[in-house]
């Protein structure tokens, strides 16, 4: 087979030994028929003794998420790491806390303590909430589970009482990040409903389980609302995080980062003040519009004039975006 294709299977196995020792197994014969004996011999070797983790890694065989679920959970693969993120000094400190707690969580539950396990995350749109669970799930080694909360809210009529057991009785068995995104729907649609009383009862149930749970790993629900949010939903989570707009620091430093891989034929540092009040998202996209169009020039370098003109547009995008939301 293929190499790519065996890679793919390998990778696909995550989490089944039986599946993935076959596969390595596979993997190694074909290298043996290709006569590299040394490779293979070090595959093997390493395959039979693997080098002991070094931090507690999601180990334990998971838990199949149930049938009926899978319309509002998702399970995500991460494929950012630490480095892809740029955070302010508060929240490194935040999150090496929650990370540290973590990895003591036995010895502080036999003291009697609860490990912080419900997050909020608070802030504008694009500054990272979403990336960061991501980022926090790979950290302490636990698989993600994003809640489609749109669907489990609209799917209220009938079903949706034991769709929302079924996922915290999940949520208490899996060692997992189980992620709640927009969970200001929640409380819209709870505001919403007005006389809706069943809709109204599904949100209840769905605040008192959040209440009530342990989860086995964390739970994090994001939002974009600040403290305009229900203090019913608030005071539910152990820790809020907020993730503002950069400032001109997190602006240089994130600009390093988003042009670490091609050639500058300008500063980019010169054009922190002009990116005050951007978003992550929107700074980001400034970077690669500016180096897509140094590609489609065929240029080797990225030029100011290639910053400034992507710099330009996002501006009209951002006027144009205001003026709808004026509108509605
Ligand atoms: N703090 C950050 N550091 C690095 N990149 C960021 C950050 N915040 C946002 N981004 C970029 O913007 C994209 C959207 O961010 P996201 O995490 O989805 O924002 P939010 O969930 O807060 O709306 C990310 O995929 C990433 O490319
Ligand atoms: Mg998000």
């Amino acid at each position: 087979m293929a190499r790519g294709e065996l890679m793919k299977k390998l990778l696909a196995s995550y989490g089944r030994d039986e599946e993935f020792r076959a596969v390595a197994e596979q993997i190694i014969s074909e290298e043996e028929k290709k006569n590299n004996v040394v490779l293979a011999r070090s595959l093997r070797k390493t395959l039979e003794n693997p080098s002991k983790p070094t931090r507690p890694k999601a180990l334990a065989p998971l838990i199949p998420f149930p049938e009926a679920a899978g319309d509002f959970i998702e399970r995500i693969e991460p494929v950012h790491s630490r480095q892809d993120i740029v955070l302010s000094r508060d929240n490194v400190r935040v999150f090496a806390g929650l990370l540290s707690e973590f990895r003591s969580g036995e010895q502080i539950r036999r003291r009697g303590l609860a490990v912080r396990s419900k997050l909020l995350f608070c802030g504008p749109p694009g500054c990272g909430k979403t990336l960061c669970a991501e980022i926090f799930a790979a950290e302490v080694g636990l698989p993600l589970y994003i809640v489609k909360l749109d669907r489990l809210i609209s799917s209220y009529l009938g079903e949706t009482a034991t769709n929302i057991r079924k996922l915290f009785e999940f949520a208490r068995k899996q060692p997992c990040v189980l992620f709640f995104d927009e969970f200001d729907a929640l409380a819209r649609a709870r505001d919403d409903a007005g006389e809706h009383n069943e809709l109204r009862r599904v949100v209840n149930s769905l605040l008192i389980f959040i209440d009530r749970i342990k989860p086995a790993g964390f739970l994090i629900a994001a939002t974009n609302l600040d403290r305009s949010l229900d203090p019913a939903v608030w005071r539910r989570f152990e820790e809020v995080v907020w993730f503002d707009r950069p400032d001109d620091k997190m602006i240089r430093e994130y600009l390093g980062l988003k042009f670490k891989n091609v050639i500058l034929g300008f500063d980019p540092s010169e054009h922190i003040a002009s990116l005050a009040g951007f978003s992550f998202a929107e700074i980001e996209r400034v970077c690669v519009q500016a180096i897509k169009a140094a590609i489609v020039k065929r240029q080797k370098d990225v030029r100011a004039d290639d910053f400034e003109q992507a710099l330009a547009d996002e501006r009209r995008r951002r006027r144009d975006h205001s003026r709808l939301e004026n509108r509605s």
